[in-house]
């Protein structure tokens, strides 16, 4: 929700010295974080013995839909044979899964569209600066915009709606009462000119909060 990163490796080393296994959902890392996308293990250049559990989705950066655990041999089983979800759940329809694969094999070739990313990314937050908006201090393409109460951001969340713009208001109990935010969310297909009318929609309707 802030856009930010865990101190995975700070984690991993707790979780060992307790003898306890780190899971990591990398829900917004993968595809997005890494050299090729390999999310916040490749950045930290962590492996499965500093974390056990891998979960991925593949219905954000891959643009499909499902999910999948990465884990040891006997990890795999275990779910296989145990996990109730897992076991009651139809399989994939293999369409899905096929896109999935091919949206694999464009996240590890197609480095240039993370660094288009991280270059809309700099613009926004140049953008919103100049346009008196302001923001966490995070480098991912989740840009938050703190606004307080509920009514607040929902309120700015409508008129960005209204000036064409989708940012979605983030209430309690998802965040900590009193942040709730917008939540930007880029990406690699928005145009520079895209990003820079959002950051001065953004400031109009900061503005009209602040005033009310
Ligand atoms: C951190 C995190 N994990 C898991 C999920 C679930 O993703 P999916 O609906 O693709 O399974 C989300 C969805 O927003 C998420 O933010």
């Amino acid at each position: 929700m802030d856009g930010d990163l865990a101190p995975v490796p700070e984690l991993a080393r707790c979780a060992r010295a307790h003898d306890a296994w780190l899971l990591v959902d990398d829900a917004h890392g993968l595809g997005v974080i890494g050299e090729q996308g390999g999310g916040v293990l490749e950045h930290f250049a962590l492996g499965s013995d500093a974390v056990p559990i891998l979960l991925g989705t593949l219905g954000k950066a891959f643009g499909s839909f499902g999910a999948f655990v990465a884990g040891s041999a006997a990890l795999i089983e275990l779910l296989i044979q145990k996990a109730r979800p897992y076991l009651y759940t139809t399989a994939l329809p293999e369409p899905v899964a096929a896109a999935s694969r091919a949206a694999l094999a464009l996240v590890r070739s197609e480095g240039w569209r993370r660094e288009r990313l991280r270059a809309l990314v700099r613009r926004f937050r140049e953008a919103a600066g100049a346009f008196g908006v302001s923001l966490l201090d995070s480098a991912t393409p989740i840009q938050p915009v703190l606004l307080g109460t509920p009514a607040a951001a929902l309120t700015a969340q409508r008129t960005l709606a209204a000036a064409g713009f989708w940012v979605v208001a983030i209430r309690p109990p998802t965040v900590p009462a009193g942040r709730a935010r917008l939540r930007v969310t880029l990406s690699a297909a928005h145009s520079e000119a895209q990003v820079e009318a959002l950051a001065q929609a953004l400031g109009h309707a900061c503005a009209g909060v602040r005033n009310a």
